[in-house]
């Protein structure tokens, strides 16, 4: 190899790995984008909420009741907010009004459940 075709060689090469990482970094990002459902435990977090103000500052690592909840949440507000969704809105459906168990369907450390699905198939929701 003369000087010429070594820099041709390397500059080739260079290419190759920049951009190889471009590609790399776009199916990266693709599969990032799909990916589903954050687990309410890191979105909590990431909404500055600390395992504290759910369990307590003794640390209790229990089970956490639906008026903990409420100390942020607004049942009225919520049910506002979903109005819309079809075909009838989770948070204010005919066996409990706007007051169903948070933690019937939304789990914080493992995946959500729609507890109506059981009875009726038709209510498909995606609980977060
Ligand atoms: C938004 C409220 C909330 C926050 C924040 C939260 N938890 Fe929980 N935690 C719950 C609830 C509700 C349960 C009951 C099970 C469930 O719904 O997932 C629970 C249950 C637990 C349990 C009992 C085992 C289990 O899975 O049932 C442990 C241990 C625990 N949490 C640890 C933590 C730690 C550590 C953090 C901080 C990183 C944290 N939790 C943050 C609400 C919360
Ligand atoms: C210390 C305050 C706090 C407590 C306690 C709390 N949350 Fe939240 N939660 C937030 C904030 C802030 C947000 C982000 C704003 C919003 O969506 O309302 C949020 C968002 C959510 C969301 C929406 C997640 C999404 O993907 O959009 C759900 C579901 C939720 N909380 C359920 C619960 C449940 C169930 C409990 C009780 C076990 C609980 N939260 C307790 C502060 C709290
Ligand atoms: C019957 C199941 C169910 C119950 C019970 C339930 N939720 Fe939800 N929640 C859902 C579904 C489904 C969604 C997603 C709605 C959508 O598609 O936008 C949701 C969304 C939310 C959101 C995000 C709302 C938004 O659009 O910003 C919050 C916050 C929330 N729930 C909190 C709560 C709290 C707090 C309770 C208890 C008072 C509760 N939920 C009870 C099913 C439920
Ligand atoms: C254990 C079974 C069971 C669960 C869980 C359940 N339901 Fe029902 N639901 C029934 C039965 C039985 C009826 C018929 C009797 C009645 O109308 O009250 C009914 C009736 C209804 C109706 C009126 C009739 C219709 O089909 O439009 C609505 C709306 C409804 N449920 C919504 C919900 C929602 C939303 C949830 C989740 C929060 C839920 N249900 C959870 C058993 C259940």
């Amino acid at each position: 190899m003369n000087n010429t075709t070594l820099h041709t060689f390397v500059f080739a090469i260079a290419c190759t790995i920049f951009l190889g990482g471009i590609f790399a970094n776009g199916v990266y990002a693709t599969s990032a984008a799909k990916k589903e459902v954050v687990a309410l435990d890191q979105f909590h977090a990431g909404m500055d909420v600390t395992c504290a103000d759910c369990h307590g500052d003794e640390n209790q690592r229990k089970a956490v009741p639906m008026a903990k909840c409420l100390e942020c949440h607004d049942t009225t507000e919520l049910a506002e907010k979903t109005a819309n969704i079809t075909p009838t809105n989770p948070h204010k459906n005919r066996h409990y009004g706007t007051e169903a168990d948070c933690n019937l369907c939304h789990q914080q450390h493992s995946k959500s459940e729609n507890f109506c699905l059981p009875c009726h198939a038709r209510f498909d929701f995606v609980v977060p």
